[in-house]
């Protein structure tokens, strides 16, 4: 089956003469005309192996003298990713918006603490289906054209705004794609939130609010969006987003586990610290969002699944990797999800889909999952 079956990049290249293939544009999921268009004009990134982890994981100033905020610019790119955005609007990040996994995985440690083994595991999840594997380079947004048929077709440009591979539904403050393919910061969404907050936080974004909004959001996507989709890994992924606010926007010096919701705010519609912001007291590996997503999804169990394409028709899906099945995560990931994007990897392109695939497996040594051979 031809992926890119209606939509081609060909006449966008030739229309005028110069090859426009931007340096973080995907290369997963084109056609071998197109590969074999694009390839010749990109120049190749600088190898670099996952930066190890943090030396010193204590709590510190993180919004300081050398990352002082600074509203995107015109040609910035942000995504659907608050902890990126805000990394980006702080200098922590290339302010474009545009980086290497590994300056990925160190602005994550460093300003957010978070962990090693969950740094490289997403960083590179992300760059194998979002990123340019060529250049070494991933938007951390991107125009996506994955306008088509359910699946759609795969992204133009790419970058984190891609639907379906890493970007998906039920977000807590981005409506569905379904809805318009908006990646910004969504106010009826965050009032919302703060109902929530308000009814089950005291007022707090906490662990029980977590859960419950979770839940809404699942349940809301299922009663509007006959397009839902919530297989893994988005399932994962979402489960995981609802952890987040509490392990990484809550200051290191509070121990209160409950996140005030006008930091929130910053956060998720201004990619911004608060003055002063201290990072997380401690790194946050696998296994601390994991005992965070047990408990959500222990309060209101859903099986990963979608619906139809009519609403309120949600069926699970027997075959996605579950919260029981992380091995299986990994490997649907690699098997299928990837496997799919690059049918036609040869050359230097398959060299470093292998080598990437080595780096996002590498959290994974020692953890019983077995490693899906290299492509060939
Ligand atoms: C390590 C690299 C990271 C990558 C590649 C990444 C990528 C993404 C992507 C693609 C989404 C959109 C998913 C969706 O809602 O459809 C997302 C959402 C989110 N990310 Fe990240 N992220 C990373 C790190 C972080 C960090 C460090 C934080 C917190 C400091 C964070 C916080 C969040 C939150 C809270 C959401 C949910 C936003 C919402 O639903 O409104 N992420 N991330
Ligand atoms: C930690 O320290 C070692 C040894 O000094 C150094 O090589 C490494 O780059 C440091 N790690 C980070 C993330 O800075
Ligand atoms: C915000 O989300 C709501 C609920 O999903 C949706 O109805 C609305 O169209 C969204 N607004 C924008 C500006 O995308
Ligand atoms: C996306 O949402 C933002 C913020 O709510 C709004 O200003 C903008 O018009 C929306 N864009 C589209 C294409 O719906
Ligand atoms: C969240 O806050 C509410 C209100 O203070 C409280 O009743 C609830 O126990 C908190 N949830 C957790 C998990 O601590
Ligand atoms: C960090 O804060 C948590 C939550 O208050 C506390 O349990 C933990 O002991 C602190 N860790 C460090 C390393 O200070
Ligand atoms: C979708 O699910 C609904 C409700 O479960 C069912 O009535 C309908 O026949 C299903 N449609 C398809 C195309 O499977
Ligand atoms: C993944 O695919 C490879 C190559 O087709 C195959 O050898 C391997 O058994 C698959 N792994 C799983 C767990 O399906």
């Amino acid at each position: 089956m031809r992926f890119f079956s209606h939509l081609s990049i060909i006449p966008l290249l030739s229309l005028h003469g110069v090859l426009a293939f931007p340096s973080y544009g995907t290369l997963a999921g084109l056609s071998r005309s197109e590969l074999e268009a694009i390839l010749p004009t990109l120049k190749p990134g600088v190898p670099e192996s996952p930066p190890g982890p943090l030396n010193d994981t204590s709590a510190k100033l993180v919004n300081d003298k050398k990352h002082p905020w600074k509203p995107a610019g015109k040609k910035d790119i942000r995504g659907p990713c608050p902890g990126l955005n805000t990394l980006a609007s702080h200098g922590w990040l290339p302010r474009d918006g545009v980086a290497t996994p590994a300056q990925i995985v160190n602005a994550v440690q460093e300003g957010f603490n978070m962990g090693n083994d969950l740094a490289v595991f997403v960083t590179y999840a992300a760059h194998l289906v979002d990123g340019n594997l060529i250049t070494n380079l991933l938007s951390i947004g991107g125009k996506t054209d994955r306008t088509g048929p359910n699946p759609p077709p795969p992204a133009i440009v790419g970058g984190l705004n891609t639907h379906a591979v890493f970007e998906g539904d039920a977000s807590t403050t981005r409506a569905d794609f379904f809805f318009g393919d908006n990646h910004s910061f969504n106010e009826t969404l965050f009032d919302e939130l703060t109902a929530f907050s308000n009814k089950f936080g005291g007022g707090f974004y906490n662990l029980s609010v977590a859960a419950e909004f979770r839940f809404q959001r699942i349940q809301d996507s299922i009663a509007t969006n006959p397009q839902f989709d919530f297989i893994s890994p988005r399932y994962f992924t979402a489960y995981a987003e609802s952890i987040f606010p509490l392990t990484f926007f809550i200051d290191g010096r509070d121990k209160s586990l409950h996140l005030d919701m006008n930091v929130a705010r910053g956060f998720f519609q201004n990619s911004r610290f608060p003055d002063g912001f201290f990072r997380s007291n401690t790194s946050i590996t696998l296994d601390v969002i994991g005992g965070g997503i047990d408990y959500i999804f222990s309060k209101h169990p859903v099986p990963p699944g979608s619906n139809n394409g009519t609403v309120n028709s949600y069926t699970p899906n027997p075959n996605s990797a579950d919260f029981t099945q992380f091995c299986k995560l990994y490997t649907d990931f690699v098997n299928i999800t990837i496997r799919g994007l690059y049918p036609n990897a040869k050359g230097a392109l398959l060299t470093a889909l292998n080598k990437n695939l080595e780096y996002f497996y590498s959290p994974l040594v020692g953890s019983g999952c077995p490693q899906v051979p290299p492509f060939v």
